[in-house]
């Protein structure tokens, strides 16, 4: 499957318009060649999501990453969108490699740590949030970090926390596409 099979699939689904994706189709499409990227990355690849939500882009990361051993975990903090929005759940439970998916309810800020090949930051949007997002599972990462909302007018506390991260050496701008930003990881977080 390709990015345009995968767009089709959401757009023209039940939830038409976007009702499963957060992210607009021009950002989706960069995410997309990140989370496939990984597949060629050694051999333990994991790619954490915070922030499921309808799960659409959890499908996304599925999709991009298909035919591949690259695990994801999804982690939102609440479960209930799944009973509303079901396309992507029913996508999800019939996939063929669905042990592949793992699909937690639990706080981002205080989860287990795993080695991240990819962090896509999704989660909680005020800037406290993002920064304990990014503090507990900054010296994880081996990979890109993509953000969402980065430049968007409502969620001023990510972009002034990824600017002040920026500012402290921590990331480099690799690209952003809308408010859709790709971050290559320059040290470790020093407390
Ligand atoms: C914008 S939505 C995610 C959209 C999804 N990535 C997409 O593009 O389809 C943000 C989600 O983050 C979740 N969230 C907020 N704070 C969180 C936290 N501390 N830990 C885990 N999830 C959190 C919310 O419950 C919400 O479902």
């Amino acid at each position: 499957m390709d990015f345009e099979d995968c767009i089709t699939l959401y757009r023209n689904s039940n939830n038409a318009g976007g009702g499963c994706y957060q992210i607009k189709n021009h950002e989706a499409k960069l995410l997309w060649n990140y989370a496939k990227q990984t597949k060629c990355v050694g051999k333990e690849n994991t790619i954490l999501e915070i922030g499921r939500y309808r799960a659409g882009s959890l499908v996304l990361l599925a999709m991009a990453t298909h035919d591949s051993k690259v695990k994801i975990v999804s982690v939102d903090i609440v479960d209930g969108c799944r009973f509303c929005y079901t396309d992507a759940y029913d996508w999800l439970n019939d996939y063929e490699e669905k042990e592949r998916i793992d699909i937690r309810t639990e706080n981002s800020h205080a989860m287990e740590n795993v080695p991240l090949s990819m962090l896509f930051v999704d989660g909680d949007h005020l800037y406290e949030g993002v920064k304990k997002d990014f503090i507990h599972h900054w010296n994880y990462l081996n990979g890109p970090c993509l953000a969402h909302d980065y430049t968007d007018p409502t969620c001023e506390g990510v972009t002034r926390f990824i600017d002040e991260w920026i500012e402290d050496g921590y990331v480099e701008i690799i690209e952003q596409v809308g408010t859709l930003i790709a971050l290559k990881k320059l040290k470790d977080y020093e407390k």
